[in-house]
């Protein structure tokens, strides 16, 4: 009988490839997928240690599967395996405070999966497997199997930016890029099983700089042209990209591949120069104002999007200030927003001028409420707008579909269930703060559909 494996994936989007890669990696020892975490002979809990609300996650998580693993003693057992950045960065102490977990494994070792299950089944002893192999995994692993019609793919990893904040660097390891041979032949044999949506993964996706077929390193402006070369490719995105890393090449993609969305999640943190400088972000506010002139001059319809931090330690009130009124001069389609979260080993957690949480709620609460409302604005000035959507999953109600506009947004429509998994053109009718609502124009016909 086949054996059942649950992955509960936290934090970005790059730990949810590697759960699919796990996956992918574990399929031909007879584990298949489960939703119930009752039913699973295997369990990984796949980590994030950006904050330190992530990791608690993990360790409350961890209790639950302790009482799971003795209610199963005796009928085959249970494996718990820890994967992830906080395994990456705390391997000893999950293995002493959580002596029945089996396998503590990092983000760049888990093609070895198969080996340390065998080791922890047969030899009854924890597995810790956190070392940075010089061979990357990526040369190990089967071809990734499908799972709808967009699907991500890991074209960079690690980070070489070391901002003050961020375990990133510590927990991912150096910044590699995956050769383009590599890249081209995952994303068309993604494109063999039906993806039409490719979203390009890496910390610093931007600085990818894979070796071409010419032997020169190829940027990834260069590289998206690749991919939309592919037959099935409709739609690509990227994340995540830092701003001193967006070449020229980058933005003129943006006005030359009509594959490639027009939506960017460029982080900036912070309006501050100040603040900037401490965060070791390697450039300024204006700088950023500056980029983002010549994105919208190569593709006047692009969408953006951040991250932000505040509270960071030092900040002033009139750091706060030139925050929001950077988000006021740029305007967001959406953002992502953090309290500060000291982080063990990083600089910014050991700087003087730590901020109250009092007034890291009270800011965080007034930067969402600016973002929001250009959140709303934007969705309203997409009322009566048609566009392409990828319908990926069925809607809460019967009838009912969703899917992801180009900017990002969740759309419902109501339409035929046959149209699942295909792109559409829709209308929009009423916008939501987080969602928009359509009508379906003429559906497209099968023979025109490349994700059917
Ligand atoms: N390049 C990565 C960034 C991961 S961190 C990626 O691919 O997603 C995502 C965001 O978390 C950062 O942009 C930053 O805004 C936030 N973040 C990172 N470290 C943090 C910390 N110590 N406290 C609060 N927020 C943090
Ligand atoms: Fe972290 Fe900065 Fe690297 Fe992003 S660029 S992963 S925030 S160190
Ligand atoms: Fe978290 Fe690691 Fe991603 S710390 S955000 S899972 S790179």
């Amino acid at each position: 009988m086949a054996k059942k494996l649950f992955i509960r994936t936290y934090g970005c989007q790059m730990n949810v490839y590697d759960s699919a890669r796990m996956a992918d990696v574990l399929a031909p020892l007879g584990y298949a997928a489960t939703l119930q975490v009752e039913e699973a002979d295997m369990v990984i809990l796949n980590t994030c240690h950006i904050r330190e609300h992530a990791e608690e996650k993990v360790f409350s998580e961890l209790g639950r599967l302790r009482l799971l693993k003795q209610a199963k003693a005796g009928r085959g057992g249970l494996i718990i395996a820890v994967a992830g950045c906080v395994a990456q960065a705390e391997g000893e102490e999950i293995l002493a405070r959580a002596p029945y977990v089996d396998i503590v494994l990092g983000p760049q070792t888990y093609h070895r999966l198969p080996e340390m299950v065998a080791q922890a089944s047969r030899a009854g002893r924890q597995v810790l497997e956190t070392d940075f192999p010089a061979e990357p995994k990526f040369d190990h692993l089967p071809p990734p199997r499908a799972h709808g019609p967009a699907a991500f793919l890991s074209v960079q990893e690690g980070c070489d930016k070391f901002c003050s904040f961020c375990v990133v660097p510590y927990t991912r390891g150096a910044e590699y890029s995956r050769p383009v041979a590599a890249v081209l032949a995952e994303a068309a044999s993604l494109a063999g099983a039906g993806v039409c949506e490719i979203t390009l993964l890496g910390q610093n996706v931007n600085g990818y700089h894979g070796e071409g077929p010419d032997g020169r390193g190829w940027g990834l402006g260069r590289l998206i042209g690749a991919i939309a070369d592919l037959p099935g490719i409709e739609r690509i995105r990227y994340t995540t990209s830092h701003p001193r890393d967006v070449s020229d090449d980058l933005i003129a993609a943006h006005r030359d591949i009509p594959q490639l969305m027009p939506f960017l999640h460029l982080p900036v943190q912070s309006g501050a120069d100040a603040v900037l400088a401490r965060m070791n972000r390697q450039h300024t506010a204006a700088d950023y104002r500056r980029l983002i002139d010549r994105l919208r001059a190569a593709q006047p319809d692009l969408a953006l999007s951040s991250d932000f931090i505040v509270g960071f330690p030092g900040e002033s009130d009139a750091d706060f200030a030139s925050t929001l009124a950077l988000i006021e001069d740029v305007g967001f389609a959406q953002a992502y927003s953090f309290k500060y979260s000291p982080r063990p080993g990083t600089p910014a957690a050991a700087m003087g001028e730590q901020i109250a949480e009092s007034r890291k709620d009270e800011r965080l609460a007034a930067l969402q409420e600016l973002i929001g409302r250009q959140a709303v604005a934007f969705n309203q000035g997409c009322v009566g707008r048609q566009f392409d959507v990828l319908l990926d999953r069925p809607g809460r109600h019967p009838g009912q579909l969703i899917g992801r506009s180009p900017y990002m947004q969740s759309v419902f429509v109501t339409a035929p269930e046959t149209l699942l998994n295909t792109v559409q053109r829709l209308q929009v009718v009423a916008a939501n703060p987080n969602s928009l609502a359509a009508r379906l124009l003429e559906p497209r016909l099968l023979e025109h559909l490349a994700c059917a």
